[in-house]
């Protein structure tokens, strides 16, 4: 069996997968998120390597049990965090997560430094509060003391990989989260890094995804009970390795996924970088190889839970979807997303959320599905900044609201696109050990592992929006004062 493990946001995952695919042991433990001041979120690092240590114990335990001897491991993980480590690899403060967002005298100084429109050429990206180098740049000049003392910044996964085996190194896909990487040669961008006055010697060597980081180290191995030795794999970003494990592969770029949790994220594989000259989606590399762009809306499932945790508390989630799909529109009710600002298109913080259109013959039905509909709307802002960069013509959907078919047929649409619901719903973790199969001897290729191991689909039927959507691109133009 192969071992994947994802470090997520609220505890780590970590899974073993035969190579059919099957999952033969699993662990999850839960850690907790900082959140010191208005707008920061943190972690200490060393709660994530307790939660890993026993997880992987907690595996390995099921495995000898069941008899099953683990190959290589795998590594995934939330993106865009920082971890400063000093000359003796000790973790200077906590680590700022990727929802960060006390970065904003940062990105201002990364604009200045650097054109936007350069930035975007040789990374993919904007500067973006949650990435990496903003909070490399915020130490800098917040903590000064501490500054002094980084020799090397890690993301939260290869944090766990130099933990495991004593060797830091990354790989594209979590590496262009960072905001320094070339996206052409995913090398670290000396010009961006010299116009930043930012030595290039504090990220580690980018390696392959699928390459191996290193070996477990003896103290590691009988801390876990795995054995010694065990092939460490570099693995990839959350979201690429959940690719990875839909079978979302850079050379069949028709094929992509929407994911309705917390927020909403579309996902667009592709073979070439190349970005959205604005900047409005993300483009990152993707962990097979190739690229990917990425979308994310920050109010997805997390608006209705919202909605219910606030208007409708003990109302069961399917008892508001059944009253939102049982009239036939929202009736001229329109709802706007923002909650917590929007990341895509807009990049702007500061948005907020609102109902318009009410009357005294609207109730709760007709509110609700104003607000499954402006989720799907938001995604399909989104999906016109990357319709003319991206091949999709298909989407897997993944996250909480997928579980509604009829919350899915109004992403199918509001997008145009066919949206499939899928049997099985791997993860990333699965996708971190779907990129540790080549390394196990299990598959030729990681090509070969995705497309063998990828879930299949089964389409739902599309909501007509034309009527909602109208409405709701009134409200956001006078809102956001743009068009997209
Ligand atoms: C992607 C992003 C999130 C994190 C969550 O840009 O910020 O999806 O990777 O773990």
């Amino acid at each position: 069996v192969v071992l994947g493990l994802d470090l997520g946001t609220s505890g780590v995952k970590v899974v073993a997968l035969s190579a059919a695919g099957e999952v033969m042991a699993q662990a999850l433990r839960p850690y907790p998120l900082l959140t010191p001041q208005a707008g920061w979120t943190e972690q200490r690092p060393r709660d994530w390597t307790a939660a890993t240590l026993e997880a992987l114990g907690d595996v390995s335990d099921q495995l000898k049990g069941a008899g099953h001897t683990p190959l290589a491991l795998g590594l995934s993980g939330q993106m865009h965090g920082a971890v400063f480590l000093d000359a003796e690899g000790d973790v200077i403060r906590p680590a700022p997560l990727w929802n960060d967002q006390r970065t904003g005298a940062a990105v201002a100084e990364i604009e200045a430094a650097i054109p936007r429109a350069e930035l975007i050429a040789r990374t993919g990206n904007r500067a973006v509060s949650g990435f990496q180098l903003p909070k490399l740049l915020w130490l800098r000049s917040a903590e000064p003391q501490n500054f002094a003392r980084v020799r090397r910044v890690l993301l939260p996964k290869d944090y766990l990989g130099f933990l495991l085996t004593g060797q830091a190194r990354t790989e594209p896909s979590d590496a262009s989260g960072i905001g320094a990487l070339n996206l052409t040669t995913k090398t670290w961008d000396k010009d961006v890094l010299n116009a930043l006055k930012l030595d290039a010697d504090l990220f580690p060597e980018v390696v392959e995804s699928w390459a191996v980081v290193g070996q477990l180290l003896p103290e590691m191995a009988s801390a876990t009970g795995l054995p010694a030795g065990l092939p460490i794999i570099a693995g990839g970003g959350d979201n690429a390795a959940a690719g990875v494990a839909l079978g979302l592969s850079s050379g069949r770029p028709e094929l992509g996924s929407v994911s309705l949790g917390t927020s909403g994220v579309l996902f667009a594989p592709l073979a070439e970088p190349t970005p959205d000259p604005l900047g409005r989606v993300h483009l990152f590399a993707h962990a097979d190889g190739g690229y990917n762009l990425l979308g994310v809306t920050l109010s997805a499932a997390g608006a209705l839970q919202w909605f219910r945790d606030k208007l409708a508390p003990e109302t069961p989630f399917q008892t508001l979807l059944d009253e939102a799909a049982g009239i036939q529109s929202a009736e001229g009710v329109t709802f706007l997303p923002f909650l917590s600002g929007e990341r895509s298109p807009h990049m702007n913080p500061d948005l907020r959320a609102s109902f318009s259109g009410l009357s005294l013959s609207h109730g709760r039905p007709q509110m609700v599905r104003a607000l499954l509909e402006g989720t799907a709307f938001a995604l399909a802002d989104t999906y016109d900044v990357m319709r003319p960069l991206s091949g999709l013509t298909t989407l897997l959907a993944t996250g909480g609201g997928a579980r509604s078919a009829f919350w899915l047929g109004l992403v199918a649409g509001a997008l145009g696109l066919e949206v499939q619901q899928t049997a099985r719903e791997p993860g990333a973790a699965e996708g971190a050990a779907v990129l540790a199969m080549p390394a196990a001897g299990l598959y030729g290729s990681v090509q070969a592992a995705m497309m063998t191991l990828a879930p299949s689909g089964q389409a739902v039927a599309a909501v007509d929006v034309a009527e909602g959507l109208s409405a709701y691109q009134a409200a956001r133009q006078q809102a956001v004062g743009e068009s997209i």
